[in-house]
């Protein structure tokens, strides 16, 4: 069912929310909305930002709230979303001066900060982005990270190793996260297995 899914949208590279390019496995985003709703977090970090949809998705979501912002950066900018919520940082989301900046942002809120990593799903690049960012995930919220498929998908055998091996190695070294078996399970579908994890304390 999922080779079927991922072979008529390109791997959802086609999908458009409210007409702008989201690179997202559906059953997710529906997973991402309902935490979003329950958590109503007040800052959402992304790393990978693309063309914006996902980003957009989120404050679209922040603004039924009422409540909430999004940061999201990546290597280059390739789009032109504009939403009050929405900040678009360009850069490598593991730069220092990147890490300093988002964590800056994060401590001046109050409330929830869910982390969302979607950008280098590279082992290497997603244990480094754990570390830069989960010291701002607050008690109760989550890190996602995304595309774990990458190791577990055939056809994403030349991206290997992925997302899997760094949640591995960071639930190995952080007892305070944990993985929440039930959202990961929501659907029999999911482009982010073992991907959210949950700050416990
Ligand atoms: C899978 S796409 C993001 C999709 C987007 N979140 C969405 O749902 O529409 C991955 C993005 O990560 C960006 N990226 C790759 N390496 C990065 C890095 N080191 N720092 C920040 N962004 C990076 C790429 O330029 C690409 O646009």
């Amino acid at each position: 069912m999922n080779d079927e899914f991922i072979r008529q949208t390109n791997n959802y590279a086609t999908l458009t929310w409210l007409g702008n390019p989201i690179w997202q496995n559906i059953a997710d985003l529906w997973v991402t909305q309902e935490v979003i709703s329950a958590l109503r977090p007040s800052l959402i970090i992304e790393t990978g930002t693309n063309r914006g949809g996902s980003s957009l998705f989120y404050a679209h979501l922040m603004d039924l709230l009422g409540h909430g912002s999004v940061i999201t950066m990546d290597v280059k900018k390739m789009h032109n979303i504009s939403h009050p919520r929405v900040t678009c940082l360009i850069g490598d989301s593991i730069a220092q001066s990147m890490v300093s900046r988002v964590r800056e942002a994060a401590e001046k809120v109050t409330g929830h900060v869910l982390v969302i990593l979607d950008s280098d799903h590279s082992t290497g690049h997603v244990c480094k982005e754990l570390e830069a960012y989960h010291s701002v995930v607050t008690p109760g919220s989550y890190v996602l990270v995304q595309d774990g498929i990458t190791d577990t998908l055939p056809a994403a055998a030349a991206w290997r190793p992925g997302p899997l091996p760094a949640i591995e190695a960071f639930l190995a070294e952080n007892p305070s996260f944990a993985i929440d078996q039930a959202l990961c399970h929501t659907f029999p579908i999911s482009h982010h297995p073992k991907g959210w994890l949950k700050k416990l304390v």
